[in-house]
Formats: structure tokens, sequence, C-alpha cells
């Protein structure tokens, strides 16, 4: 089955293993499309119809296009999304010996599903701060690239157990191998690794510049084994971080092809707006979080009056777009009969009488009809009564700008697994749903 648009999106996932990759490779291309980064501590200087785009700390995005009608409330059409992915990161003492061998001292970011990431050929990439050898600090991104550590499993002759029951023990059993050599030296191995993270950062600095001191890191640890499409057709796409870069990919594309297809238009007070945040799966509370006031800020910069922007508030919108869990075969009694979305039959309005979830009667109303008239496929997820709901950015931020959200998202297999599948065929509606919502001017 060709489908090129789930390509794109693969592409865009295998390179990013992490939110400060997947925030770059998306700068790249909204500046393809002659989109210009505002920075937050320049003044701001807006032309009607201008794009735009703001970068918060490399990890969170919010990407524009002003309306070119000035006087009307403008309708913010916001698509919003998260760009981290739960995984282990470095510690700042990056290793340490265990018996003999060195391995990486590892913390848990977020929930991650950790079964899933032993025997995996596992690489590193991140941030890293440099210093130059003029005594500036950069910030710049590195990625090992090739497999260089893993995660070994105790074999099955050790625990006859593990097949009925596998007790993790988070702090002893997550070490990735750093090297097997029982002579190797922790001091001496740190400073070698220090000098490979500067030398893949390095090719970053600008011409006459030379990294001489690395001051600190975010290390993430990530599956080299690429993100790919399997099944008989090839209607799955199977790898790591789909929830949620696949709604940041997806997003993108939306947007890109709405400026592509309104060049011209000249009358619109509707305002596209793509924000994408750092943190959401440990939160969101932090200066790139969704709780965080980097939506609120830029918001008010583009309506310095706040009638203004209250007047637009009331006539926005926000599709907060992250992964739904899908009907699983095999564990019927652990989700709801009656609201179990399958892989590859439309995306999912995901709802919570507990607002765990943002959407309410009016929001799922407002998305029906734009669905029926782009043609979007959409199923409805409800958690049993007698599990917790998880959350989304959406539920803060409806709170936070008073804009009125309907959460949305394309059903996944194994969530939060080092390699989550979803469906070819549900990007197909993500894409007409969000391109349709980006610029409808209904209210
Ligand atoms: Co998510």
């Amino acid at each position: 089955m060709n489908h090129p648009l789930s390509e794109r999106v693969i592409d865009f996932i295998n390179a990013s293993p992490t939110p400060y990759h997947a925030v770059d490779r998306m700068e790249r291309s909204l500046h393809s499309e002659g989109f210009s980064t505002l920075r937050e501590e320049d003044a701001w200087e807006l032309q009607p119809g201008g794009r735009y785009c703001v970068i918060r700390d490399h990890g969170s995005l919010v990407a524009f296009v002003l309306p070119t009608e000035r006087e009307s409330a403008w309708q913010v059409r916001m698509v919003g999304a998260h760009t981290d992915s739960p995984c282990l990161k470095l510690k700042p003492n990056p290793v340490k010996q265990l018996r003999g061998t060195l391995v990486y001292d590892v913390e848990i970011y977020g929930g991650a599903l950790l079964i899933s990431w032993f025997d995996r050929d596992l690489s590193l990439a991140g941030l890293a701060g440099v210093e130059d050898d003029q005594g500036e600090v950069h910030h710049l991104l590195f990625d090992f690239k090739k497999p260089v550590t893993l995660i070994p499993h105790l074999a099955i002759h050790l625990n006859r157990e593990v097949n009925k029951e596998f007790k993790l023990r988070k702090h002893e059993d997550l070490s990735p191998i750093a090297d097997s050599n029982p002579k190797a030296d922790p001091a001496a191995f740190t400073k070698q690794f220090e000098r490979r993270i500067l030398r893949h950062a390095a090719p970053q600095l600008s011409a006459g510049r030379s990294a001489t001191r690395l001051l600190d890191s975010e290390t993430l640890l990530y599956d080299t084994n690429p993100v790919t499409r399997i099944g008989i057709e090839g209607e799955l796409i199977t790898g790591a971080r789909l929830d949620n870069l696949l709604s940041c990919a997806v997003g993108l594309e939306a947007l890109l092809d709405t400026v592509r297809l309104t060049e011209t238009n000249t009358t619109s007070a509707v305002l596209p707006m793509l924000a994408l945040f750092n943190h959401e799966e440990v939160g969101s509370v932090s200066t790139t979080g969704a709780d965080g006031n980097l939506a609120e800020s830029i918001l008010r910069r583009l309506m310095p009056d706040p009638e203004q922007l209250a007047r637009s508030m009331a006539c926005s919108r926000m599709l907060s777009a992250d992964n739904a869990h899908a009907c699983h075969p095999h564990h019927p009694g652990k989700q709801d009969e009656n609201h179990c979305p399958p892989i590859n039959q439309g995306l999912v309005i995901k709802t919570n009488a507990n607002q765990r979830y943002a959407t309410t009667a009016r929001t799922t109303a407002h998305l029906r009809s734009l669905a029926r008239k782009a043609k979007a496929r959409l199923q409805s997820f409800v958690v049993r009564s007698d599990m917790p709901c998880g959350s989304t950015i959406g539920p803060m931020l409806s709170a936070r700008l008073g804009i009125r959200t309907v959460d949305v998202g394309v059903p996944t297999w194994g969530m939060h697994s080092i390699r989550e599948t979803a469906g070819v065929q549900d990007l197909t509606d993500l894409h007409a749903l969000i391109s349709a919502f980006l610029t409808d001017s209904s209210v």
C-alpha cells in the first residue's frame, strides 16, 4: 500500500530521537515554507499574514500564521501535542561499576513500559551544553546514531518464573552496559564519553570555533531499530515515540499544507496555530510544559489588548492531539467493551466525565460536523469505570486559556512501549481533520 504521508511521518520520527531533534527538524521545515523564528527576548514586529514560530529551550515549539484581518476577534485554531516520550536518561555522573562491568546510570523519564527496553540496540542522543574556545556557551544537539549499548535480560535458566511473573527492580535492573572490559576505569570512560559527545556536537558550531568543554548534557537513550511499516499490506506503523511525535508530524504537515493552499487568502480572521510542548509525560509543569506560561505568553504578545484577547479566546478552539488506546485483542477485561476503538477505523475522540480529557458535547459537535465535511472517520474512547483515566495537555490548556477543546488521537497499541503500533489509514483521518480544523471559520 502506497501511503506517502505515513512515509514522511516515519522519516520525521526516525530523525527525532529526542524532543530537541524533533523541534530542530520542525523549525527547519517551517523556515523552508517562509516561517521565521521569533526570539522571546526580542521585540516582535508582526506583519498581517506573517508566518512565525517561537521555540523555548529547544524542546517546545509554537508555530502560527497571523490573520490578515486586523479589526475582528481572531479565531485561534490551535492544534496541541507533545514532543516528549517516556525513556531512560543518563544521570549527571553517567557511569558506575557493577561487578566488574561499567554501566550507564539512568533515570526513568515518564511512564515508560520498562520491560520493552531489555535486549534492544540502544543509542544516545540529546542536547549538550558546550563551551567553545572563546569561552562562549552553546546548546547543541548530538546523536551517536549507532547502537552503543543494551540492557541485557537475565537468562531464563536463572529465573524460571520469569514467564509467569516478571518483577522489575527499577533501580537495579535498568543499567545499560557501557564497557564490558573488567579493566575499564569509570573516570577514564567518562572523559572519553564526554569527548565523544563534544565530537558529535561540534560540527554545529560556526566556522572558526571549536568545542573545548562539555559543561552539561541531557542525554536520552533510544532504540536504533527504526520506525517502520508492517502488516500484510503495510497497514501498521510500529516503532518508538509514536506517542506523540506522530501527532506532531501530522500537525506540521497539515499546517504546511494549509499555508501552501491559502497563499492568496486576504480576509481571514482565522489564526492557525501548532503548539507542541515538552514534558507532557512528566506532568507538564515546567518552563516548556503545557502547564507553563508559553502559550499564554505568546497569545498575549499577539493580542496585547486584554479585551481583544478575551474576545478571541471566546471564539477560539483547540484540537488536543495525543494517541489513544486501541482495542487490544488479548485483553477484553481492560477496556470498555462499548468504547474500544480498533486500529485503522478512524480517529478517536477521548471523553471523560471527570474532565481528564477536555472534550465536551459542544466541542465534539463542532468536530463531528468538521469531520463529516473533511471525510475523516471518528470513533469514541472512554476508560472503564473501574480504571483510572489518563490525561493530556488538553484540560490544562483549555483551563488556562479558556479555549474550548476536544481531545482526539490515533488508536495505538502498546502505548509507552519502546515500540508502539498505530494504523496507517488513521493518519489520513488525522491529517484531513487537522487540515480542516486549522482553517475552519465557523463559530
Ligand atoms: Co502522549
